[in-house]
C-alpha cells in the first residue's frame, strides 16, 4: 500500500510518500521539504499570513518534485494523510485543502493526522529509511519538545495518547527562540544557542576562562513540583534581566561575545536540567519501557547526550530513541507514519475519520480528538 502525506502546519512545507505493509513494516519512497525560515527569520518569528503565503506558492512543486523522486502518480496512492492541527490555521488549511482535494479527485481514503502524534511516529524510522510500527514496547514515554509544545506523553498502545505533564506556559522551543531574540540572533534560536553553549564548554575545556563566566545560574522552574509540568517563562525573564544588567556596565564587544555564549549555556543547562529531572519522575511512576524524544528541540545535542546517558546509567533496561537529525524538525514522513499507524490500527474505530468531508484544520487539534 501507498501512503502520500501533507504537512504545512508551521514554516516547512513538505509531502512524502511511503510504502507499507500489514506486517507493520515500511519504506520511504520520497521525501520532499521547502522551507521558509530565511523568510521568517527577519521577522524574528513566523508571521503566519507569509507563511500561508509562502505554502500556497510551494506546496504544488514540492508535489510535482515528491511524485517524480518515487516515480509514482498521484491515481497510484492508496490513502492520503495531512496534518489538520495544532498549527496556525493559515498554513494547515493549504495542506488541508490541497490534500483533500486529491483524495477526492482520485476517490481516495484520507487520514486527520495530529502533529505532535508525527513527531512522536518520527521515532520509528531506521537510517535505512525503512522502519516498523512494531519495533518498541508498550508503555512508550514520549517527551516531545518543540516550537510550540512541550508534552510528556504516555502511550499504552498505537494511537492511545495521554498528556501526563505539559508547560504551563512558554514551550522549549520558544524559549530558545526568545533567548536568542533577546542576545541579538535571528529566529529560530535553538541552533544558535546550542552552538553558543558548545563554544563555551568547548572554552571551559582549554581552562582558559575568567572565573566570572562560570558563575552564571539560572532557575530551574517547577524542577521539584509534585506533578510532572513544566514552565520556561520564568527561566527566560532571568536570562532578560541578567543581560539588561550586563548591558548597563560597559564591557567591550570582545567580552559581549564571550557572555552570549556563557548565558547560552547557562540557559541551556537549565533546560536540561529540568527536563531530566522531570523524565526520570514520569519514569518511575508509570515505569515506561520505551522512552522517545521528539519534535524541533530534539535536534539539540547535548539535550540527546545527557538524556541517553542518564537513561543508561540509571535504566539500562529502557530502550532509548530520538529521530535521526533531518526528522527531528517538521517533515511529512512523520504524518505518512502516524497515518499508516491510523491505518492499520483504528480503521475498525467507528469514529475513524476517514473521508475528505470530515476533515477541518484545527489550529487548537487536541490528541485525544483523534480517537
Ligand atoms: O518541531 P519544530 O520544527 O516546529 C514546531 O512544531 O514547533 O520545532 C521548532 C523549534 C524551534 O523553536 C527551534 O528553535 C527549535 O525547534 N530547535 C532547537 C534546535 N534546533 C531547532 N532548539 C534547541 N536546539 C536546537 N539544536
Ligand atoms: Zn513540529
Amino acid at each position: 500500500m501507498l501512503i502520500f502525506s501533507i504537512e504545512t502546519s508551521c514554516d516547512e512545507t513538505a509531502s512524502a510518500i511511503l510504502k507499507f505493509k500489514s506486517d507493520s513494516s515500511f519504506e520511504v519512497l520520497a521525501n520532499q521539504i521547502s522551507s521558509q525560515i530565511k523568510l521568517h527569520a527577519k521577522w524574528g518569528g513566523i508571521v503566519p499570513n507569509l507563511a500561508a503565503r509562502e505554502h500556497s506558492k510551494n506546496i504544488l512543486p514540492v508535489i510535482k518534485t515528491t511524485f517524480k523522486e518515487a516515480n509514482l502518480k498521484p491515481k497510484d496512492i492508496d490513502i492520503f494523510g495531512v496534518t489538520a492541527g495544532p498549527g496556525l490555521i493559515p498554513a494547515l488549511l493549504i495542506g488541508a485543502n490541497v490534500t483533500k482535494t486529491i483524495a477526492y479527485f482520485h476517490q481516495k481514503p484520507l487520514i486527520k493526522i495530529n502533529h505532535i502524534e508525527g513527531h512522536i511516529y518520527s521515532n520509528f524510522i531506521n537510517k535505512n529509511n525503512k522502519g516498523n510500527l512494531n519495533q518498541y514496547n508498550f508503555p512508550i514515554l514520549n517527551l516531545v519538545i518543540s516550537g510550540g509544545h512541550t508534552q510528556l506523553i504516555l502511550m499504552k498502545n498505537h494511537l492511545k495518547y495521554k498528556i501526563i505533564g505539559e508547560t504551563q506556559d512558554d514551550a522549549v522551543g520558544e524559549a530558545f527562540d526568545k533567548v536568542a531574540k533577546m542576545l541579538g540572533f535571528e529566529y529560530p534560536g535553538g541552533p544558535i544557542i546550542s552552538k553558543l553553549a558548545n563554544e563555551a564548554e568547548n572554552l571551559i575545556k582549554k581552562s582558559q576562562i575568567n572565573s566570572k563566566f562560570l558563575k552564571i545560574k539560572f532557575p530551574r522552574p517547577m524542577i521539584n513540583s509534585d506533578n510532572l509540568n513544566f514552565s520556561f517563562s520564568g527561566l527566560k525573564t532571568s536570562v532578560l534581566y541578567f543581560y539588561q544588567k550586563l548591558l548597563e556596565k560597559k564591557i567591550t564587544e570582545s567580552e559581549l561575545i564571550l557572555w552570549k555564549k556563557f548565558i547560552a549555556k547557562a540557559f541551556q543547562d537549565a533546560v536540561i536540567d529540568v527536563l531530566k529531572n522531570k523524565t526520570l519522575k514520569t519514569i518511575k511512576i508509570h515505569q515506561p519501557k520505551t522512552v522517545l524524544l521528539s519534535g524541533g528541540v530534539s535536534a539539540n545535542n547535548k539535550i540527546l547526550e545527557i538524556l541517553e546517558k542518564e537513561l543508561k546509567t540509571k535504566h539500562p533496561e529502557i530502550i532509548f530513541n530520538s529521530p535521526r537529525k533531518s526528522l527531528c524538525g517538521d517533515n511529512a514522513v512523520m504524518i505518512g507514519i502516524a497515518g499508516i499507524a491510523h491505518y492499520l490500527y483504528s480503521k475498525n474505530n467507528p469514529t475513524f475519520q476517514i473521508n475528505w468531508k470530515n476533515l477541518e484544520a484545527d489550529s487548537g487539534l487536541k490528541l485525544k480528538d483523534l480517537n
